[in-house]
Protein backbone atom coordinates (compact mmCIF):
# COMPACT_ATOMS: atom_id res chain seq x y z
CA UNK A 1 0.00 0.00 0.00
CA UNK A 2 1.60 3.20 -1.12
CA UNK A 3 -0.32 6.44 -0.81
CA UNK A 4 2.34 8.52 -2.45
CA UNK A 5 1.17 8.93 -5.95
CA UNK A 6 -2.25 10.55 -4.47
CA UNK A 7 -0.41 12.56 -1.49
CA UNK A 8 -0.54 15.54 -4.64
CA UNK A 9 -4.25 15.30 -5.30
CA UNK A 10 -5.50 14.02 -1.93
CA UNK A 11 -7.02 17.39 -0.49
CA UNK A 12 -8.53 18.50 -4.44
CA UNK A 13 -9.54 15.08 -4.29
CA UNK A 14 -11.33 15.53 -0.89
CA UNK A 15 -12.55 18.55 -1.42
CA UNK A 16 -14.55 17.86 -4.87
CA UNK A 17 -15.89 14.37 -3.55
CA UNK A 18 -17.32 15.84 0.09
CA UNK A 19 -16.46 19.59 0.56
CA UNK A 20 -16.54 19.92 4.32
CA UNK A 21 -17.90 16.58 5.43
CA UNK A 22 -14.64 14.47 6.09
CA UNK A 23 -13.38 17.57 8.38
CA UNK A 24 -16.79 18.05 10.12
CA UNK A 25 -16.36 14.76 10.96
CA UNK A 26 -12.23 14.58 12.31
CA UNK A 27 -13.56 17.13 14.47
CA UNK A 28 -16.46 16.35 15.82
CA UNK A 29 -15.42 15.66 19.45
CA UNK A 30 -11.62 17.36 19.34
CA UNK A 31 -13.32 20.35 21.63
CA UNK A 32 -15.05 17.90 24.37
CA UNK A 33 -12.12 15.79 25.01
CA UNK A 34 -9.59 16.51 28.28
CA UNK A 35 -6.53 18.26 27.07
CA UNK A 36 -4.02 15.89 25.89
CA UNK A 37 -0.15 16.31 26.58
CA UNK A 38 1.28 13.91 24.06
CA UNK A 39 -1.16 13.29 20.92
CA UNK A 40 -0.63 10.24 18.20
CA UNK A 41 -1.83 11.05 15.22
CA UNK A 42 -1.78 7.59 12.88
CA UNK A 43 -1.73 7.73 9.44
CA UNK A 44 -2.87 11.36 9.56
CA UNK A 45 -1.80 11.86 5.73
CA UNK A 46 -2.26 15.32 4.38
CA UNK A 47 -2.72 16.65 7.44
CA UNK A 48 -6.39 17.89 7.59
CA UNK A 49 -6.41 17.15 11.15
CA UNK A 50 -2.99 18.14 12.46
CA UNK A 51 -3.48 22.72 12.24
CA UNK A 52 -6.73 21.79 14.29
CA UNK A 53 -4.86 19.99 16.96
CA UNK A 54 -1.92 22.06 16.90
CA UNK A 55 -3.73 25.21 17.73
CA UNK A 56 -6.49 23.85 20.39
CA UNK A 57 -3.50 21.95 22.57
CA UNK A 58 -0.91 24.57 22.09
CA UNK A 59 1.32 22.88 24.93
CA UNK A 60 0.92 19.43 24.00
CA UNK A 61 3.85 17.07 22.53
CA UNK A 62 2.44 16.06 18.82
CA UNK A 63 4.07 12.72 17.30
CA UNK A 64 2.33 12.23 13.12
CA UNK A 65 3.33 8.84 11.94
CA UNK A 66 2.32 7.89 8.39
CA UNK A 67 3.81 5.35 5.68
CA UNK A 68 3.65 7.94 2.80
CA UNK A 69 6.73 10.44 2.72
CA UNK A 70 4.93 12.66 0.22
CA UNK A 71 1.52 12.86 2.56
CA UNK A 72 4.24 13.60 5.64
CA UNK A 73 6.05 16.80 3.45
CA UNK A 74 2.47 18.03 2.69
CA UNK A 75 1.02 17.93 6.41
CA UNK A 76 4.18 19.27 7.55
CA UNK A 77 3.77 22.36 5.10
CA UNK A 78 0.64 23.35 6.85
CA UNK A 79 2.09 23.81 10.67
CA UNK A 80 5.37 25.27 12.01
CA UNK A 81 7.40 21.55 12.40
CA UNK A 82 9.30 22.29 15.69
CA UNK A 83 5.64 21.96 16.93
CA UNK A 84 5.11 18.30 15.59
CA UNK A 85 7.62 15.39 15.16
CA UNK A 86 6.97 13.47 11.89
CA UNK A 87 7.92 10.25 11.55
CA UNK A 88 7.70 7.92 7.70
CA UNK A 89 7.19 4.94 9.38
CA UNK A 90 4.81 1.80 8.85
CA UNK A 91 2.47 1.16 12.16
CA UNK A 92 2.08 -2.35 11.24
CA UNK A 93 5.87 -2.45 12.63
CA UNK A 94 6.59 0.85 14.13
CA UNK A 95 8.32 0.51 17.60
CA UNK A 96 6.41 3.02 18.94
CA UNK A 97 6.94 4.05 22.99
CA UNK A 98 4.46 1.98 25.44
CA UNK A 99 1.94 3.49 27.51
CA UNK A 100 2.82 7.62 26.35
CA UNK A 101 0.02 8.69 24.37
CA UNK A 102 -2.91 10.92 26.51
CA UNK A 103 -4.73 11.05 23.12
CA UNK A 104 -4.21 8.63 19.84
CA UNK A 105 -6.21 9.70 16.35
CA UNK A 106 -7.51 7.18 13.54
CA UNK A 107 -8.80 9.41 11.33
CA UNK A 108 -9.94 7.79 7.54
CA UNK A 109 -6.79 5.35 8.73
CA UNK A 110 -8.39 2.34 9.82
CA UNK A 111 -10.49 1.48 6.98
CA UNK A 112 -7.16 0.64 5.37
CA UNK A 113 -6.16 -2.72 6.93
CA UNK A 114 -7.98 -6.48 5.94
CA UNK A 115 -8.99 -8.05 9.58
CA UNK A 116 -5.76 -9.12 10.30
CA UNK A 117 -3.78 -6.31 9.76
CA UNK A 118 -6.86 -3.90 11.74
CA UNK A 119 -6.11 -6.42 14.95
CA UNK A 120 -2.86 -6.00 14.51
CA UNK A 121 -2.17 -2.36 14.30
CA UNK A 122 -5.18 -1.45 17.04
CA UNK A 123 -3.08 -3.77 19.27
CA UNK A 124 -0.06 -2.12 18.57
CA UNK A 125 -1.89 1.55 19.13
CA UNK A 126 -3.38 0.42 21.93
CA UNK A 127 0.26 -0.06 23.61
CA UNK A 128 1.54 3.04 23.13
CA UNK A 129 -1.14 4.47 24.50
CA UNK A 130 -1.61 5.90 28.13
CA UNK A 131 -3.78 3.92 30.82
CA UNK A 132 -6.29 7.08 30.94
CA UNK A 133 -5.83 7.43 27.09
CA UNK A 134 -8.58 9.01 24.66
CA UNK A 135 -9.20 7.73 21.28
CA UNK A 136 -10.73 10.18 18.53
CA UNK A 137 -11.56 7.91 15.06
CA UNK A 138 -13.51 9.05 11.90
CA UNK A 139 -14.65 6.85 9.32
CA UNK A 140 -16.41 5.22 6.66
CA UNK A 141 -19.43 2.90 8.26
CA UNK A 142 -22.50 0.91 6.22
CA UNK A 143 -25.75 1.42 7.99
CA UNK A 144 -28.76 -1.00 9.08
CA UNK A 145 -31.69 0.76 7.70
CA UNK A 146 -32.13 -0.50 3.93
CA UNK A 147 -32.00 2.58 1.50
CA UNK A 148 -29.01 4.20 3.62
CA UNK A 149 -27.40 0.89 3.88
CA UNK A 150 -27.12 0.32 -0.14
CA UNK A 151 -26.21 3.95 -0.99
CA UNK A 152 -23.49 3.48 1.74
CA UNK A 153 -22.31 -0.07 0.16
CA UNK A 154 -21.90 1.45 -3.23
CA UNK A 155 -19.74 4.44 -2.44
CA UNK A 156 -17.64 2.49 -0.25
CA UNK A 157 -17.22 -0.36 -2.70
CA UNK A 158 -16.25 2.63 -5.14
CA UNK A 159 -13.56 3.64 -2.82
CA UNK A 160 -12.32 0.50 -2.23
CA UNK A 161 -11.83 -0.11 -5.72
CA UNK A 162 -10.72 3.19 -6.49
CA UNK A 163 -7.63 2.84 -4.04
CA UNK A 164 -6.71 -0.75 -4.82
CA UNK A 165 -6.17 0.79 -8.11
CA UNK A 166 -4.57 3.82 -7.03
CA UNK A 167 -2.59 2.88 -3.60
CA UNK A 168 -2.59 -1.38 -3.90
CA UNK A 169 -4.91 -1.08 -0.70
CA UNK A 170 -5.31 -4.90 0.32
CA UNK A 171 -7.99 -4.26 2.23
CA UNK A 172 -11.46 -4.22 0.11
CA UNK A 173 -14.38 -3.86 2.86
CA UNK A 174 -14.99 -2.30 6.37
CA UNK A 175 -14.59 -4.36 9.02
CA UNK A 176 -15.42 -3.01 12.96
CA UNK A 177 -12.65 -2.25 14.83
CA UNK A 178 -15.01 -2.03 18.25
CA UNK A 179 -14.27 -5.83 19.52
CA UNK A 180 -10.69 -4.88 19.15
CA UNK A 181 -10.97 -1.69 20.87
CA UNK A 182 -13.11 -3.07 23.65
CA UNK A 183 -10.09 -5.66 24.58
CA UNK A 184 -7.21 -3.00 24.24
CA UNK A 185 -9.18 -2.00 26.91
CA UNK A 186 -11.45 1.19 25.45
CA UNK A 187 -14.90 1.81 25.68
CA UNK A 188 -16.86 4.13 23.44
CA UNK A 189 -17.74 7.52 25.24
CA UNK A 190 -19.45 9.36 22.50
CA UNK A 191 -20.42 9.13 18.86
CA UNK A 192 -22.14 10.39 15.74
CA UNK A 193 -22.85 9.86 12.74
CA UNK A 194 -23.29 11.68 9.22
CA UNK A 195 -24.51 11.37 5.56
CA UNK A 196 -27.03 8.73 5.92
CA UNK A 197 -25.16 6.94 8.02
CA UNK A 198 -22.03 6.83 5.88
CA UNK A 199 -19.54 8.34 7.81
CA UNK A 200 -19.10 7.99 11.89
CA UNK A 201 -17.21 9.76 14.42
CA UNK A 202 -16.47 8.41 17.63
CA UNK A 203 -14.74 9.33 20.82
CA UNK A 204 -13.09 6.40 22.54
CA UNK A 205 -11.30 5.97 26.10
CA UNK A 206 -9.98 4.23 29.08
CA UNK A 207 -10.62 6.01 32.00
C1 LIG B 1 -7.04 7.14 3.60
S1 LIG B 1 -5.62 8.08 4.08
C2 LIG B 1 -6.31 9.03 5.40
C3 LIG B 1 -5.58 10.28 5.62
C4 LIG B 1 -6.09 11.21 6.73
N1 LIG B 1 -5.94 10.62 8.05
C5 LIG B 1 -7.50 11.67 6.55
O1 LIG B 1 -8.18 11.91 7.55
O2 LIG B 1 -7.92 11.87 5.39
C6 LIG B 1 -4.70 6.87 4.97
C7 LIG B 1 -3.33 7.35 5.39
O3 LIG B 1 -2.76 6.32 6.19
C8 LIG B 1 -1.43 6.08 5.77
N2 LIG B 1 -1.14 4.66 6.03
C9 LIG B 1 -1.71 3.59 5.46
N3 LIG B 1 -1.20 2.46 5.96
C10 LIG B 1 -0.28 2.84 6.87
C11 LIG B 1 0.60 2.12 7.74
N4 LIG B 1 0.62 0.79 7.74
N5 LIG B 1 1.40 2.83 8.55
C12 LIG B 1 1.38 4.18 8.54
N6 LIG B 1 0.58 4.91 7.75
C13 LIG B 1 -0.24 4.25 6.92
C14 LIG B 1 -1.41 6.43 4.29
O4 LIG B 1 -0.11 6.75 3.83
C15 LIG B 1 -2.37 7.62 4.25
O5 LIG B 1 -1.69 8.82 4.44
Amino acid sequence: MNFDPLAPFYGAMEFLAAGGKLQRCRLEFLDEIPKPRQVLLAGEGHGRFLPECVRRFPEARIVVVDSSERMLGIARDKVEPERVEFIHADLLNWPGPPQRFDLIVTNFFLDCFPPDELAVVVDRLGEMAAPDANWLLADFEIPTRTLARLRSRIIVTILYGFFRIACGLKADSLVSPDAILQKAGFSKQRRMTSEWGLLKSEWWGRA
